[in-house]
């Protein structure tokens, strides 16, 4: 059994004392987690990490936090070792419309604004951390009522740093608890039934693409942060203020001088000192580049809402 003495020790729960988490295997992985995946379990979670990672360490045949350690930091297959921590560690908390005025102000002023400045440049959404799919199909919901999808050049990604989660949302099937938010009309025009679950009609799920990609890597994240629009919403209050940081450092570099970033509604950068200032579009907040604020609060849709006027005449 890994600790002793006069260590702190932590019960992992399931009620036995088979494993307990003492204060050094402990501080070990919660740094080595914080860096590989973002994810910060502070002292007030140290019972929730270990009722996390026991399951994993039996199910690797170990028999301590140490050696689950060891096996992250030293394993040939760490990399699955990851993978599956990053599916264990995934809260598969999300629905359909989730802050609706923010996939609003994307669909009625961002994109409009976009199609106006780059009528040749296809517009890329990134969905940052889509766990079981229900932001991205709400991304593509929205600009399908606002008469853009299928219309306009329109890339949404849609990436989780969990495999099992991209899965399910890849496979598109949905039970009731998704829809807690969503708007009646909008689910009898947008989903159809499949046994006693729903799925998206083909519209708007064909043209999202999936990916598995971590937040803490910015190597993976990379490509996708030369996005124009970012959501990473319901993520950083996982997160440690320094993964924050740097996960934020890796989209203002590449995202391009006039690009979004929505994040959750209790996440906020303002304490971080990051170089993108808060910016209000429509009836929501979104994160611009320093310098950018005014310009983006100014973005107006009704010259490009004459253009779709104008396509749409018979
Ligand atoms: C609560 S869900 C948020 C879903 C959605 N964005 C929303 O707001 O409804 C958090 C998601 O973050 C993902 N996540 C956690 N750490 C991550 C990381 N380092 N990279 C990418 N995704 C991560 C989890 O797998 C989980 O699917």
């Amino acid at each position: 059994m890994a600790g002793g003495g006069g260590d702190r020790m932590q019960s992992l729960g399931y009620g036995t004392e088979l494993f307990s988490l003492a204060d050094a295997p402990y501080a070990l992985l919660r740094d080595l987690i914080a860096q590989h995946t973002g994810v910060l379990f502070d002292e007030s979670k140290r019972g929730l990490m270990a009722d996390k990672l026991s399951e994993l360490v039996t199910a690797n045949g170990l028999t301590s936090f140490l050696d689950y350690y060891y096996l992250l930091r030293y394993d040939d297959q760490a990399d699955a070792h990851w993978s599956a921590l990053m599916n264990r560690l995934a809260v598969p908390e999300t629905f359909f419309w989730r802050q609706p005025d923010q996939v609003h102000a994307l669909a009625n002023v961002v994109a409009p604004a976009h199609f106006t400045n780059h009528p040749r440049r296809p517009l890329r959404i990134w969905s940052a951390a889509c766990c079981t799919g229900e932001e991205p199909v709400s991304i593509a919901i929205a600009l399908a009522e606002a008469g853009l999808l299928n219309k306009y050049p329109i890339e949404i990604l849609a990436t989780d740093g969990s495999a099992a989660m991209v899965e399910r949302a890849r496979n598109g099937l949905y039970g009731d608890r998704s829809f807690r938010q969503l708007p009646e009309a909008l689910k009898a025009r947008y989903f159809q039934p499949d046994g006693d679950r729903w799925r998206p009609i083909e519209r708007v799920h064909r043209g999202i693409h999936w990916g598995v990609v971590n937040l803490a890597r910015a190597a993976e994240m990379e490509p996708f942060a030369t996005a124009d629009v970012i959501f990473c919403r319901n993520v950083f209050i996982y997160f440690s203020d320094d993964a924050i940081r740097r996960t934020v450092r890796v989209f203002s570099e590449h995202m391009p001088h006039d690009g979004y970033l929505f994040l959750g509604a209790s996440e906020s950068l303002t304490r971080l000192n990051v170089d993108l200032e808060l910016a209000e579009i429509g009836n929501a907040f979104a994160y611009v580049k320093e310098g950018r604020r005014q310009i983006a609060e100014q973005a107006r849709t009704s010259a490009f809402q004459a253009t779709v006027a104008r396509d749409a005449a018979p």
